[in-house]
């Protein structure tokens, strides 16, 4: 099992986002709402881009922001002694030593249910753009570690969104990040908490939501009501 060095008990977490930061926002407020409970506290936020609103965030919570390229990370990561990296909304790529070196201990939220919809390029308005040019009913939020190519690290967790009639980039992309903000922090802090782990063999275990859920997670949110009431829902309209 490759869990995060717990150093003083709570793992310390770097946050890396080039974008708004809604999912490192989201983070924040799931472990200050996990008080004492929560398994790490986020000790940086680091970006590429000098005006990326995360940076404000990270500051309006009284987190240390800094910019920094890519190359510069893996120095910045041991300096301030990171146990656990979370990528939110992060576009550059990782020099694979750092990634390497922080093998089952960096993770990454992706709008789409990858494999589909994902590697270089796909991120933002582009993803639900290629989801609803695909014509499919089902997209969604996955977590997975990161590896050294784009989108491709095991899988840890994946929360279903509906494709809806008339849905454009921005109605579809705003229903997939309400997912993202519930599944992310929960799935940090698991990560954080050695609660869920990415074996030797490269394997993610235990499963998040347990075993007989694989990487699927269903939970009683309106997003995935829909899911869970599949059954009722043809039963009901004899579509099938
Ligand atoms: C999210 O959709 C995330 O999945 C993707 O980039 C977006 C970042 O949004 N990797 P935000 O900056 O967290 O608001």
């Amino acid at each position: 099992m490759m869990a995060p060095r717990r150093a003083r008990g709570r793992a310390r977490l770097a946050v890396l986002a080039s974008g708004g930061g809604s999912n490192l926002q989201a983070l924040l407020d799931h472990l200050c709402a996990r008080g004492a409970a929560r398994a790490a506290d986020v000790v940086v936020v680091v970006s590429d881009r000098a005006g990326a609103g995360a940076l404000e965030r990270a500051r309006a919570s009284g987190v240390a922001a800094e910019v920094v390229p890519p190359r510069q990370i893996g120095a910045l990561l041991e300096e301030q002694r990171i146990d656990l990296v979370a990528l939110a909304g992060y576009l550059r790529f990782i020099p694979d030593e750092v990634t390497a070196r922080f093998r089952g201990r960096m993770v990454n939220v992706h709008p789409s249910l990858l494999p589909a919809f994902g590697g270089e390029g796909m991120y933002g308005a582009r993803v639900h753009e290629a989801v609803i040019a695909a014509g499919v009913s089902i997209t969604g939020a996955t977590v997975h570690f990161v590896d050294t190519e784009y989108d491709a690290g095991p899988i840890i967790a994946q929360w279903p969104v509906p494709v809806l009639e008339g849905d454009s980039a921005a109605t579809l992309g705003a229903r997939v990040l309400r997912v993202e903000h519930a599944l992310f922090p929960r799935i940090v802090d698991a990560i954080a908490g050695g609660r869920v782990a990415l074996n030797e063999a490269g394997r993610v275990e235990p499963r998040p939501f347990g075993a007989g859920h694989s990487a699927f997670a269903i939970a009683d949110t309106p997003e995935t009501s829909l899911v869970a009431d599949l059954a009722g829902l043809f039963d009901r309209s004899r579509a099938v």
